[in-house]
């Protein structure tokens, strides 16, 4: 906005700068330099003036130097100095005058001349009369008017003017014609009358006779008349002047009064002057010597003058009377526009004004269109909002109400199952002390032992969160020394991260002393199993897991510190937040019944502390309790052990060690030297591979992996004829491993079955998109598995290689590594059979597989080993040149690769049932 009123303070200069641009600076400037001010130059002056009023934008500017040369000189000056466009002057003195008017004249200011002259040529041009001229006619009427003889006195102007010097010099060539006219006296009166009366007194006194005094202007010809009448002479004299300058009290009423016998008109021509000086700034043309006409004034013709001169000047009075209403209307003219200019500037000010009135009042309708639409957009979000809100509020509750409905059949699902289980466990116990049990069945009975050991602490796990959830779980206080505490109560993880090969430290800062607590001893020990096996779980081989104990004081509070940090696979920030959330799964990597940290933070909260996390992808996990030291409450001396303590305790180090193998597998022979075919099972949870594998050893090799990387590992190593494979894993699931079979050239062709608890068909559909063979869901039977596993096997056979070895297999519903697998080997047999040294290793090294992956791949793809394909290949081949070329025997022994005829007849004849001879024999018809 304040934008635009800058605009409107520029518009509103512009158009004042247009107004006042109108009272235009003068065009031109013409400086005017008089020598003198008597009433001959004020009239040049008027006329001067009164002239430029006909050319607008022309300005005058008059100085006069009363007759004083340094005075006219520096008029002159300043002329020079301001840049007026051109210089009038009539000069006091030629000489005097002469060299600043030449400076102008070379600064390029032209200089105008009027009525005299000066001693130089560096002048633009003069106006004025011929004074030689006049002087020459003054001559003539002394002749007339003397008859030709007398008495002449001569009064001449001031003689260093060029007016003066002519004057006289024209009236001496005239004279001439009359010898008897003599001069007898000449004196100079610089043009003054009151000078004239001086020294016309003193010649009347020397000459007693004096016919004519001529002076050289009316003002001292007025002069001379003015002392000869003092002196009672005045009749006896003729008196002449110059100038004729017409008014009261000059040369023109004194010729007609008959003070003065005859004056000779020196015209002032200001307005000629002026439009010779514009014709000069115009750059027209003009010319250089302008000279006025003069003429005679006598008694005769002076009234005619008198009376044309009035008349003139009554006429300059009206041009001047003209030319000031001129100015007049001129004024108001001006004022008028100025006033209009105002206006249209108001007028559009106004225009403007309306305009942005106009323009806001729009926007601001527009806006508040548009405002309302937002608004009722935002009411219409807002209303969805809520209505989600609530639906949310309304699946939060009836989530909680699942949960609680959850536990509550656990709950009372767990109470039916704790009796039946103790009653499993004690006969279990029992057996197991027998001495006289074989190993399969002491392993199997550990198994359930193992089992249902895990299954009971889970049970106690449900019924105490529930209590815990109901309020009814209590704090049974004693004083004991926690750190002593943790050492022993971690003792079991100790044998637990020497099999897992684990550094597990438990460390206390400070005095072991200090560490002396009052809290619910048990449930710390349960806040430690449950830590501990979750950081034991998720810790691979070579790990580090620490409980670390300090103190701290605050809110004038000793606080305990425990501190349980794992360098295990770590978690999303996302699952962090909701791992203290009952039954809450991470993903199928970390596996757990969801309840162990949800306990752990119920007993923390109930000792009045809190329990946070910090975790990193791939970098491990770290856990702190803080609990105050001291538990409010009242302490008993002798607490009873829990009998249940024992099996959490067994439980948690179990269900940690799941994924432990018991044993690493025997290495596994290749190349013939297997009698039975090979599995391998991956499972995180030993005891299912214990089980599974004690149901297949009798017939099969059982090779192990714990998770699906280590799965993949063995498989490109030991390349097993089938793979039973978990989905629920930890570091890499089983839905990723199968797919990273099927896309292994070495695994590629090994069917694989998946194993899992669940029996949801999405599980089912991911096994499959990964290239599962086949589906067993848990809880399996042994004879089900048995007989999936000998399908697998079956089938992989009927796909094997048929008589026809490569020809027939393109038929078979391989996957595309494996066709392509068969094809490459095809080539390469066909390609290198004739090198008698080809080694099973160079074609594997062809194909990018050791000598074992090429043997066990190619003999599960064709039923024949690498060598026994080659053989067969070489012997085809010496079959279809035995029956189609001249050769002999030795001959095509070498050139299929045999390195001997012997071999080769005794090869050909196990695989064709005749010798290469007999073949020959019977095709030639001798046989
Ligand atoms: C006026 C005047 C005239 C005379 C002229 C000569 O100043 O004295 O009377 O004719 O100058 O320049």
């Amino acid at each position: 906005m304040k934008h635009r009123w800058h605009r409107f303070l520029l518009l509103f200069f512009l158009v004042g700068l247009l107004v006042a641009c109108d009272r235009r600076k003068p065009e031109y400037i013409i400086g005017v330099s008089q020598c003198s001010n008597d009433e001959w130059r004020v009239q040049m002056n008027k006329e001067i003036l009164r002239e430029a009023l006909f050319y607008p934008g022309v300005e005058v500017k008059i100085r006069q130097a009363q007759d004083d040369n340094q005075r006219q000189i520096n008029d002159i000056k300043e002329f020079i100095h301001r840049k007026v466009n051109l210089i009038i002057v009539a000069p006091n003195e030629a000489g005097a005058i002469a060299p600043v008017l030449e400076e102008a004249y070379e600064a390029g200011i032209p200089v105008v001349l009027v009525d005299r002259k000066i001693h130089s040529d560096k002048y633009t041009a003069y106006v004025g009369a011929d004074n030689y001229e006049i002087g020459k006619k003054v001559g003539e009427y002394i002749v007339n008017a003397l008859n030709g003889e007398g008495q002449v006195v001569e009064i001449t102007g001031l003689k260093a003017s060029t007016p003066a010097v002519e004057r006289h010099r024209g009236m001496m060539e005239a004279l001439k014609v009359a010898p008897g006219i003599h001069i007898v006296a000449s004196a100079d009166a610089g043009w003054f009358q009151d000078k004239a009366r001086m020294v016309v007194d003193t010649i009347l006194k020397r000459h007693s006779r004096i016919d004519l005094i001529f002076a050289q202007n009316d003002r001292m010809a007025i002069g001379a008349y003015q002392e000869a009448l003092r002196q009672g002479r005045e009749k006896n004299i003729v008196f002449i002047g110059v100038d004729a300058v017409a008014g009261k009290g000059y040369g023109v009423e004194s010729v007609a009064k008959g003070e003065l016998n005859a004056t000779f008109i020196y015209p002032t021509g200001g307005d000629k002057v002026m439009q010779v000086a514009m014709s000069i700034l115009k750059g027209k043309k003009y010319e250089r010597e302008n000279y006025l006409s003069t003429a005679a004034v006598n008694k005769d013709n002076a009234r005619i003058m008198q009376m044309q001169t009035e008349h003139i000047f009554s006429l300059d009075h009206k041009i001047e009377l003209l030319h000031s209403r001129l100015d007049d209307y001129f004024l108001r003219y001006s004022a008028q526009k100025m006033f209009l200019y105002a206006c249209v500037v108001i007028l559009v000010l106004v225009g403007f004004l309306l305009f942005f009135l106009v323009r806001a009042f729009w926007m601001k309708n527009r806006m508040n269109a548009e405002l309302s639409a937002q608004k009722e957009q935002l009411e219409c979000q807002r209303d969805q909002l809520q209505e989600q809100r609530d639906q949310l509020i309304e699946l939060s509750r009836q989530l909680e109400e699942a949960t609680h409905a959850k536990l509550a059949f656990f709950t009372s699902v767990s109470h039916d199952f704790r009796t039946p289980l103790t009653l499993i466990a004690d006969p279990i116990n029992q057996l197991l002390e027998e001495k006289h049990l074989s190993e399969r069945d002491r392993e199997m009975l550990e198994i359930v032992h193992r089992n249902v050991s895990i299954l009971l602490r889970l049970i106690t796990q449900i019924l105490d969160f529930q209590k815990y959830e109901c309020g009814k779980l209590d704090l049974r206080l004693s004083e004991f020394n926690v750190f002593e505490g943790v050492k022993e109560w971690t003792k079991a993880f100790h044998v637990l991260a020497f099999r897992k090969h684990i550094h597990f430290e438990v460390t206390a800062e400070g005095n072991v002393a200090d560490y002396m607590m009052v809290a619910d001893a048990e449930k710390m020990e349960r806040i430690i199993y449950n830590l501990l096996s979750n950081a034991f779980k998720f810790t691979p081989e070579k790990g580090e897991v620490k409980v670390e104990l300090s103190r701290k004081e605050q809110d004038l509070q000793s606080l305990l510190c425990l501190k349980v940090s794992d360098t295990g696979i770590g978690m999303s920030e996302e699952h962090a937040q909701h791992v203290f959330e009952r039954f809450y799964q991470i993903d199928m990597q970390h596996t757990g019944s969801g309840l162990g940290l949800a306990l752990v933070e119920a007993f923390t909260h109930l000792h009045h502390g809190q329990v946070k996390v910090a975790t990193e992808e791939g970098k491990g996990t770290c856990f702190w309790v803080e609990l105050p030291m001291r538990q409010e409450g009242e302490v008993k001396k002798v607490i009873e052990k829990n009998e249940s303590l024992k099996n959490l305790q067994e439980g948690a180090v179990l269900d940690a060690g799941t994924e432990t193998l018991h044993q690493l597998p025997k290495s596994v022979s290749v190349d013939g030297k297997i009698e039975k075919e090979v599995v391998l099972v991956i499972d995180d949870n030993q005891d299912v591979r214990d089980y599974i594998k004690m149901l297949l050893q009798e017939k099969y090799t059982v090779i192990e992996a714990v998770n699906g990387q280590e799965g993949v590992r063995q498989a490109m190593k030991y390349v097993p004829d089938v793979i039973i494979c978990d989905v629920m894993m930890p570091v890499m699931d089983g839905i990723e491993c199968c797919r990273r079979l099927k896309n292994e050239l070495q695994t590629s062709h090994i069917p694989v079955m998946m194993l899992t608890a669940y029996t949801m068909d999405e599980q089912r559909i991911q096994g499959y998109d990964s290239g599962a063979d086949s589906y067993l869901a848990k809880p399996f039977s042994a004879k089900l598995l048995l007989s999936r596993i000998r399908n697998l096997i079956d089938n992989r056979k009927r796909l094997k290689f048929k008589e026809d070895t490569v020809t027939s297999v393109q038929k078979q519903p391989l996957g595309e590594i494996d066709k392509g697998f068969v094809e490459k080997l095809k080539m390469l047999i066909d390609e290198k059979m004739g090198d008698s040294n080809l080694s099973v290793e160079d074609l594997g090294a062809d194909l990018g597989l050791g000598r074992v992956q090429l043997y066990r791949k190619t003999k599960a793809l064709t039923g024949y080993s690498p060598n026994e394909l080659l053989r067969i290949a070489r012997l085809k081949k010496a079959a279809s040149l035995l029956a189609s070329t001249e050769k002999t025997v030795a001959e095509i022994t070498y050139e299929v690769g045999f390195s001997s005829p012997s071999y080769f007849t005794r090869c050909y004849k196990d695989y064709f049932g005749e010798s290469p001879t007999d073949f020959l024999k019977r095709r030639d018809g001798k046989g």
